[in-house]
């Protein structure tokens, strides 16, 4: 298979751990037999130091030409002073997650049974077995409504819009990867409070009894469904869930498993198209040491073959060699070990074979 991935590091950690991601990558091209170009640009502030734009036309132009992005992290406090628009959060994460129309957002937090431990939940909540997926609208809500301050500065405005064809596509994102799980959809929203979660409620009720009937689905206020994460995690399978709600769930999902330096996401266009990131930053405060984890970004160019390019050997094979590092106790510091950043991606590619 020949294909093109566009590869934007961008800040902080995400030279290091992207690095790593690429050697995995490059490893299975040569193991499996295909062809896999990387086409580096710049993203972020490392972009806007260099052009001074976070997104350059460049940079934009390679992902949408590319067959997939794999994105390392944008930002950090030596941009935090631009204006809005112009920050990398807004400017390039949010620009491509928009213009590339990657709406769903796929992130799975699960405990590798290695890292019972790791979890800071106690042993008889771990032991019930923590696997879900948070399923994100990733472009729509608040964070794409329009925002504004009133003239005097003293008042201001964030619009949260939703459509039902928004709703709709997300939900069926939702369904079908419960199909592929347990079977169990939890739609979380705060249709006590909020019209756009009466809308999301009607939506996806309609769409199970016509479409996924063998689906179970319940419903659950987000206020609630925060607390039951850390009381009760093993009763969620798939959750579905707006934009900002599921930016705060899914932190708080793979704290649980232990470290958010394990989390992958995938940020999917309905032909397969997708922009793969681990869920953590751009840790500025650990950058250059050589300490970060790499694996949410390995397990992230795991889930860009399954999801994008269908190579299903290939990530399964990935996501075991991780599997096995960490069995066989190679730690980096956020999981409480002392391997640094290449040891660990070195140690996942001895075992790939
Ligand atoms: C994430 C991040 C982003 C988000 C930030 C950096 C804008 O927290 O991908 O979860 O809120 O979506
Ligand atoms: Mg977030």
């Amino acid at each position: 298979m020949k294909k093109t991935i566009a590869v934007i590091a961008g800040d902080g950690i995400g030279p290091e751990i992207v690095g790593e991601a690429v050697m995995v990558l490059k490893q299975v091209a040569e193991k499996f037999g295909h062809d896999f170009a990387f086409d580096e640009k710049l993203v972020g502030g490392a972009a806007y130091d260099a052009c001074g734009d976070c997104l350059p036309d460049a940079t934009l132009a390679a992902c949408r030409s590319a067959d997939a992005v794999l994105l390392g992290a944008v930002g950090g406090p030596k941009w935090d002073s631009l204006p809005g628009p112009q920050r990398p959060e807004k400017r390039a994460l949010l620009t491509l997650r928009k213009e590339l129309g990657l709406f769903a957002n796929l992130r799975p937090a699960k405990v590798w049974a290695p890292l019972r431990d790791a979890s800071p939940l106690k042993a008889e909540i771990v032991g019930e077995g923590i696997d879900l997926l948070v399923v994100r609208e990733l472009t729509g809500g608040v964070y794409f409504g329009e925002h504004s301050r009133a003239a005097d500065g003293l008042s201001a405005l964030d619009k949260m819009p939703y459509s039902a064809a928004e709703v709709e596509r997300i939900a069926r994102v939702a369904f079908a990867s419960a199909a592929k799980r347990r079977g169990r959809v939890t739609c979380v929203d705060k249709a006590n409070v909020l019209e756009t979660s009466r809308l999301w409620r009607e939506v996806v009720e309609r769409l199970q009894a016509e479409s996924y009937r063998s689906i179970a689905l319940d419903f659950m206020y987000v206020d609630n469904a925060a607390m039951q994460l850390v009381r009760a995690p093993g009763r969620f399978d798939v959750i579905l869930t707006e934009n900002m709600f599921g930016d705060i769930l899914s932190d708080e999902a793979s704290q649980i498993t232990g470290s958010i330096g394990m989390l992958p996401s995938a940020s999917l266009r309905a032909d397969g198209f997708g922009m793969y990131e681990p869920i953590h930053g751009s840790a500025p405060d650990i950058a250059g040491r050589g300490i970060a984890n790499p694996l949410a970004t390995i397990l992230s160019a795991a889930m860009l073959l399954r999801h994008s390019f269908g190579l299903v050997a290939e990530a399964d094979a990935v996501e075991s060699a991780v599997g096995r590092a960490l069995a066989d106790g190679v730690r980096t510091n956020d999981l409480g070990g002392a391997a640094t950043c290449a040891e660990m991606g070195a140690a996942v590619r001895s075992r790939l074979g």
